[in-house]
């Protein structure tokens, strides 16, 4: 096994089974837990509704959510604005939930699901934006992975990126490696500087308190949008 399919297959089972676990962070019945994740955890909704925020100033209509999860974000998204949506995971359990979550929401008919791993999955197509979000750490390569996603977007591109802290970062690396998940973090530079790399238009990284979200529109659209 290559080192990229050993990492892939660690980042699959991983998800395979922490499905309901990932799930019930959006789903909370507790109003507690739901208190609790709104708070501490802000980032996680920061970044989705930043992905409808560029939807809508880039006048976007279509997403394509790499490493969908359990497809909250997708029904998020298509709730709030946007027409379609393409939601790819390498996890087929997490593929299953975002099937019946989007069914349970009745709007299955605007989210089409895929199961396997952005980089090898044979699919064609573009939507306008495509973004990948809490994915980045899990991700051994992300160049090739954020070129791949230029090649399916039409105006823009988005992602989280975890940054690198003294403290945090060996911790959770820890946490993760005991279950088996390999996980990475990013640098301000290390973010601005994949995203130039990759061409695709102007360059925008926003600090966040857990690292960056960062997204690249084409000039184009950019121009249309000023
Ligand atoms: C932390 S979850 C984030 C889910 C969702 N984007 C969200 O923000 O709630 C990361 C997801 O990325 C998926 N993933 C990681 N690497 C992937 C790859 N190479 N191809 C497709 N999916 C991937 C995992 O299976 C997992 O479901």
């Amino acid at each position: 096994m290559s080192r990229t399919s050993e990492h892939s297959a660690k980042v699959q089972s991983y998800f395979d089974h922490r499905v309901a676990d990932y799930d019930a962070f959006y789903d909370q019945p507790s109003a507690f837990w739901r208190w609790f994740n709104r708070t501490m955890r802000k980032a996680v909704y920061y970044r989705r509704d930043q992905t409808v925020t560029l939807a809508q100033k880039y006048g976007c209509r279509s997403v394509l959510d790499v490493g969908c999860g359990s497809g909250q974000n997708s029904v998020w998204f298509v709730r709030h604005g946007l027409e379609r949506v393409l939601g790819l995971d390498i996890s087929s359990e997490m593929v299953e939930e975002s099937r019946g979550l989007a069914e349970r929401a009745g709007v299955a008919s605007r989210c089409e699901f895929r199961n396997g791993d952005f980089m090898s999955m044979d699919f064609s197509g573009k939507c306008d934006i495509a973004c990948a979000l809490g994915v980045f750490d899990y991700v051994l390569e992300p160049d090739p992975f954020l070129r791949r996603m230029a090649q399916h977007a039409e105006k823009v591109i988005y992602g989280s990126f975890p940054g690198w802290s003294l403290v945090r970062s060996p911790l959770r690396k820890l946490r993760y490696a005991l279950r088996g998940c390999p996980t990475h973090f990013y640098r301000q530079a290390q973010v601005r500087a994949l995203f130039e790399s990759v061409g695709f238009g102007s360059v925008h990284v926003m600090p966040i308190p857990s690292g960056f979200l960062a997204w690249s529109v084409r000039d184009e659209v950019e121009d249309e949008s000023a």
